[in-house]
């Protein structure tokens, strides 16, 4: 049940309203550390294709730090252009201070 799920991080390493970019398998997965939760998106901005990590985060919305599309951490989706795909997330499983992400193939 937990083979699919990879520790990826130790949240003490990522303050709060900040991110991580960790490398599964080739994949960048951004882990952020928010006020409502730990979630874990693919480090990609849908927009331009570069990363996210270092975008300004409020609640669970992240804002790219390139031209500013903002997407909603819980569910990839997003909320402001100039951005109009969806993020693609990943399950994550904390254990005690432990992050790991689910291999989503
Ligand atoms: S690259 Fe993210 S909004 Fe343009």
């Amino acid at each position: 049940m937990t083979e699919n799920y990879i520790q990826v991080a130790d949240i003490t390493d990522i303050d709060l309203n900040h991110s991580l970019s960790v490398d599964v398998d080739g994949q960048a997965i951004l882990i952020c550390n928010t006020e409502n939760g730990v979630f874990a998106v693919e480090d990609r901005c849908t927009h331009a294709d570069i990363p996210l990590c270092g975008g300004q985060i409020v609640g669970n919305f992240i804002t790219c730090p390139l031209h500013g599309a903002v997407f909603d951490l819980s569910d990839g989706s997003v909320q402001s252009p100039p951005a109009f795909e969806d993020l693609e997330t990943y399950e994550v499983k904390i254990d005690g201070t432990s992050v790991s992400v689910k291999k989503s193939k």
